[in-house]
């Protein structure tokens, strides 16, 4: 246990875990931030799992590294795919965004009938659907791989990236789930599509955004960790650090949209130094 300021590592694939780290700095202000974005291997969402697993578990060790307290794994694919190996593999307490988004949509939805959208290997895991049953939910999950490329090019408002999302989530809404109530955004990307899928959703439907689910989680998981700290240190704006695998200036540039600020303190890093 400790009562100084928390270093809380966050884990992505590359810049769509901002959205998670946005929702953290919300609901977390007074806190250390060291963030790894692997993008020079993004994305996750089409690999396997074994390949998932030995990233994810790469990126745990380096921010362990570097004084990590508590790990955050931002990225939906990496949770879904590799949390038991993660968890296995590290030595401080391990947060996933699966878990708290399935806790959200079983708080909020009445029909018991919640889709899902994620990348292809999130879906293909049917983590949510597990996470979802367990709670006495019935999911269908889409995949929507072509959401993440569209958020990437920075089309979060185009009338393309609605006429997919129209289509995905056609598909979603049908059949056994015409009646389905929630909306889970099972990907670090979609959180910036939230007013664009708030107008192609049916209208009785709500959306849970993982992102800020996780930040919730995060912040009980450090009232049992932390001791009530009295006075201006916790009181101190957080301090972010940044750690990518590619491009600095390609980071810093897409990654302002994701966060809703500008990306200072930001370092290459190549794991395999
Ligand atoms: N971060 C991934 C996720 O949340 C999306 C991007 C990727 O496929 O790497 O699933």
């Amino acid at each position: 246990m400790t009562s100084r300021r928390p270093t809380i590592g966050v884990f992505d694939s590359g810049f769509g875990g901002l959205t998670v780290l946005k929702a953290l700095l919300e609901v977390i202000p007074d806190a250390d931030y060291l963030y790894f974005g692997d993008t020079a291997r993004l994305p996750y969402g089409s690999k396997s799992v074994q390949t998932v697993a030995r990233y994810a578990v790469e990126a745990a060790h380096f921010l362990e590294g570097h004084k990590a307290e508590l790990l955050v794994i931002a990225c939906n694919t990496a949770t879904a795919l590799a949390l038991g190996q993660i968890t296995s593999a590290a030595h401080v307490p391990v947060v996933g965004v699966v878990e708290p988004g399935a806790e959200a949509a079983a708080s909020i939805s009445k029909t018991r009938k919640v889709v899902v959208i994620g990348t292809e290997a999130t879906v293909c895991s049917h983590a949510y659907q597990k996470a979802l049953e367990a709670r006495g939910l019935q999911s269908h999950e889409k995949a929507c791989p072509l959401l993440v490329p569209l958020v990437e090019e920075g089309w979060v408002d185009h009338s393309v990236t609605e006429h997919v999302a129209r289509i995905y989530l056609n598909e979603a809404f049908a059949d056994g789930f015409r009646d389905a109530d929630t909306l889970v955004l099972g990907c670090t990307h979609y959180p910036l599509l939230k007013p664009l899928l708030r107008r192609v959703a049916p209208a009785r439907v709500s959306i849970v955004d993982s992102a800020d689910s996780t930040a919730r989680a995060v912040a009980a998981r450090l009232s049992n960790l932390l001791q009530p700290v009295a006075g201006e240190e916790r009181r101190e704006r957080a301090r972010l650090r940044f750690f990518v695998t590619d491009s600095v200036e390609k980071f810093q540039r897409l990654g302002q949209a994701f966060l809703g600020r500008p990306l200072e303190n930001v370092q290459h890093v190549d794991l395999k130094e």
